[in-house]
C-alpha cells in the first residue's frame, strides 16, 4: 500500500508565525511597511501587498508618519535605529531566539571578546547579527574559513550560530576552531525548530522512494532541507508551490515524503499533501 507522509515540523516556525501574524494584524492600516519581505515566500509577500503592505529595502524608502515592521530575521542596531528615527511606529518582530545573539554579540563584544558567528555572511539575520557586535566579528561558514581563521589568542573568542544552520556543520567548524588554542565561549545558537525539522526530514527521507520539498526559492533553511533529503533520497523535488510539481514524476514510489521549510504557508503544504494522497490513490485505482 503507498503510504504518504507529512512531517510534523513542515512549515512556520514559531518565530516566522509570529511574524506573519503580527504583519496580517496591521492589514488595512495606513502607510505599513515591512523591512525586507517578511518571509521568504513570495506567495506570502504577493498577498500582502494585495491588501497594501509594502516591501521596503532602504528606511530612505520610508514615508512619513509609517508603520514599519521588522521580520523574524532581525536587522543590525544602525538599520534599527534608522527606522525608528524615519517612521512614527517601529514593530519588532524579530524572533525572540534571533534577540537572544544579538543580546550574546552585544554583551560579548562589549567585553572585548572577538565574535565568530557561524553562518552565511549574506544572510539578512547574520547581517543583523554582526550589526550588533562593536567588536572585531568573523563569519565562517566552509572548513577553509575556519582553518584560515586567526584570531587574537590574549583575547576570548565568542562562537554563535547563525539559527537555521546545519548542525552538524557547526560542529565540524567548531571544532576546527576550537583546535586553535583560543579560550573560546560556544553558544550554540542553532533553533530547535530547524534541527527537528532537519532530522524529521532526514528521517522520512530514508524510508521515502520520492520526497517533496517545499518552500521559497530564496529560502535557506529550505535549500539545507533539499540538500539533506537528497543524500537520502535521490528522487527529491524542491517545489515552491503545487503548480511546481508534476504528479507524474512521483512514478510509482511506494513511499513519498512531505516537508517543508520555514517559511512555507500552511495551506500551500495542505495543497500539495492532499494533491499526493489523490495522486497515489488514482495511481492505485488504475493498478
Ligand atoms: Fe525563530 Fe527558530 Fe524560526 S530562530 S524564526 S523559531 S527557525
Amino acid at each position: 500500500m503507498r503510504e504518504v507522509i507529512l512531517a510534523k515540523s513542515a512549515g512556520f516556525c514559531f518565530g516566522v508565525q509570529r511574524a506573519v501574524d503580527t504583519v496580517y494584524s496591521k492589514c488595512g492600516c495606513e502607510n505599513v511597511y515591512t523591512y525586507g519581505p517578511i518571509i521568504h515566500n513570495e506567495e506570502v509577500v504577493k498577498d500582502l501587498e494585495q491588501k497594501g503592505v509594502h516591501v521596503i529595502n532602504n528606511a530612505d524608502e520610508l514615508p512619513e508618519s509609517s508603520t514599519v515592521i521588522i521580520r523574524s530575521h532581525g536587522v543590525s542596531r544602525k538599520v534599527y535605529d534608522e527606522l525608528a528615527d524615519r517612521s512614527s511606529e517601529v514593530i519588532d518582530a524579530t524572533c525572540p531566539f534571533v534577540l537572544k545573539i544579538h543580546k550574546i554579540v552585544r554583551e560579548e563584544s562589549s567585553k572585548g571578546s572577538q565574535i565568530v558567528i557561524i553562518g552565511n555572511e549574506k544572510h539578512p539575520e547574520v547581517e543583523g547579527i554582526t550589526g550588533w557586535s562593536i567588536s572585531d566579528t568573523y563569519v565562517v561558514d566552509t572548513k577553509e574559513k575556519a582553518e584560515n581563521l586567526s584570531l587574537d589568542k590574549n583575547r576570548t573568542v565568542c562562537i554563535v550560530s547563525q539559527t537555521t544552520f546545519n548542525y552538524n556543520k557547526f560542529k565540524e567548524l567548531v571544532e576546527i576552531i576550537s583546535e586553535k588554542g583560543y579560550n573560546i565561549i560556544i553558544r550554540n545558537t542553532i533553533c530547535n525548530a530547524t534541527e527537528e525539522r532537519q532530522t524529521e526530514a532526514r528521517e522520512i527521507a530514508k524510508r521515502a522512494d520520492a520526497m517533496i520539498v517545499i518552500g521559497g526559492s530564496s529560502s535557506s533553511n529550505t535549500r539545507k532541507l533539499y540538500e539533506i533529503c537528497k543524500k537520502e533520497c535521490d528522487d527529491t523535488f524542491y517545489i515552491q508551490t503545487m503548480n511546481d510539481l508534476d504528479l507524474k514524476s512521483l512514478g510509482r514510489a511506494e513511499c513519498i515524503g512531505i516537508t517543508a521549510g520555514a517559511s512555507t504557508p500552511n495551506n500551500i503544504i495542505e495543497e500539495v499533501y492532499t494533491n499526493v494522497r489523490e495522486f497515489c490513490r488514482d495511481v492505485r485505482g488504475i493498478n
